[in-house]
């Protein structure tokens, strides 16, 4: 006679009891658009939505934080050594070159604008590409579009972006003058060209309020690109070393200059957007003061090859880049799509405090 009760192995395995879960752990729960239409609203959801959605809520809520401690006062004697920083929490904001090629750059703009950042770093690419959109536009083209074709009809190509090649010979014409004037400078004042220099420089020639450069160069942000001449910029150093040689670009001056923006600093927090140079150099200027505090990580990378790139942040506290009590927060997601969301949800919406607190700077 078959048994009229499911085996007692089967029972045991699927109906396991469960012990008691913490009383504060977040419910899931997302956002419902019987409420209307608020994408406010819909990003506050984000944080019980779970995955990718919940880190982003993270993100935000960490970015909150850097500001709220930013705002802070600071006491003479407070930073390490003997220097007294200019603010409760310095903000190292890095991009990687094509989010500059592409509309990201108007949140950047947005943040250097209103000095709500206080260090820069990004690739050649990244200085470059701001400054030849105040001379020529980038387009929306396609991922598919040949290259052969394009080659054939001097377009570039940045993923779906496009850029005329003629927009690389219009900054060439703008820029020459510039670099043989450097060169001037250098050989008659004993200027010592830097990287972060020459891009305060090129950010108050450029004299353009679309530009990030522009406003950084207004309001004092200092700039790092120790790679300055893997692009466009270092194409035209190297025809520029040939017509009129001898312009030197020191990096060892800008290492020491961007490590004490760290050292000196009462807290540090590190938003950084992509993978490569302009994670590792803020992390690594993060290691000489044993750790930056708060931080977000917004890329795609993976971690399986062993990339930097991928790294998650806890590798970064394994090298004392990221303190051992932060609550560090990655995204995994293309830039392009979460960073105009996340300057929505924190600086933009501390624009008036930021804005005061710069008049004491
Ligand atoms: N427009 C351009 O991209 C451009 C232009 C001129 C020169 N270059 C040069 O190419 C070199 C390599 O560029 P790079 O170091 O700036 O970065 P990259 O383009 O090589 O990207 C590095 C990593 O960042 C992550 N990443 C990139 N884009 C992302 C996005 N939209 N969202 C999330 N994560 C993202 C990925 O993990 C990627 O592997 C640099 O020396 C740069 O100067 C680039």
């Amino acid at each position: 006679m078959e048994s009229t009760r499911a085996p007692s192995v089967a029972m045991e395995a699927v109906l396991k009891p469960s012990c008691d879960l913490p009383k504060d752990m977040p419910k899931i729960r997302g956002y419902d658009f019987n409420q209307g239409v608020d994408l406010h609203a819909v990003l506050k959801s984000y944080l019980t939505t779970g995955f990718q959605a919940s880190s982003l809520a993270l993100a935000i809520q960490e970015i909150n934080t850097m500001i709220e401690k930013r705002l802070e006062p600071v006491e003479e004697g407070e930073g390490n050594e003997s220097e007294t920083p200019k603010s409760g929490c310095t903000i190292f904001l890095g991009y990687t070159s094509n989010l500059i090629s592409s509309g990201v750059r108007e949140s950047i703009r947005y943040l250097a604008q209103h000095k709500m950042v206080d260090v820069i770093v990004t690739t050649a690419g990244g200085v470059e590409e701001d400054l030849i959109k105040c001379l020529a536009h980038t387009y929306l083209g396609d991922f598919s579009l040949p290259g052969k074709e394009l080659r054939l009809r001097g377009i570039n190509r940045i993923g779906n972006l496009v850029v005329p090649n003629d927009n690389y010979c219009k900054f060439e014409d703008w820029l020459m003058p510039i670099l043989d004037q450097m060169l001037l400078e250098q050989n008659t004042e004993g200027t010592r060209w830097t990287p972060s220099k020459m891009i305060h420089r090129l950010g108050k020639e450029i004299n353009n309020t679309d530009s990030v450069y522009y406003w950084a160069y207004k309001n004092n942000i200092p700039v790092f690109s120790p790679a300055l001449t893997d692009g466009s910029l270092g194409d035209m150093i190297y025809f520029h070393s040939y017509k009129n040689p001898g312009l030197i670009l020191d990096i060892v001056e800008d290492i020491r200059r961007l490590n004490s923006q760290a050292v000196f600093a009462k807290r540090t927090g590190m938003i950084i957007l992509g993978g490569g140079l302009v994670k590792h150099h803020i992390a690594n200027a993060n290691l000489m003061r044993n750790g930056a505090d708060y931080v977000v990580y917004v890329n795609t990378g993976q971690e399986f090859d062993g990339s930097d790139s991928g790294a998650r942040p806890d590798e970064a506290v394994s090298w004392g880049k990221i303190r051992t009590d932060a609550k560090p927060v990655k995204v995994y997601a293309d830039a392009s799509l979460v960073f105009p969301l996340i300057v929505a949800e924190t600086f933009a919406q501390h624009v008036d405090k930021l804005a005061a607190g710069k008049k004491t700077d």
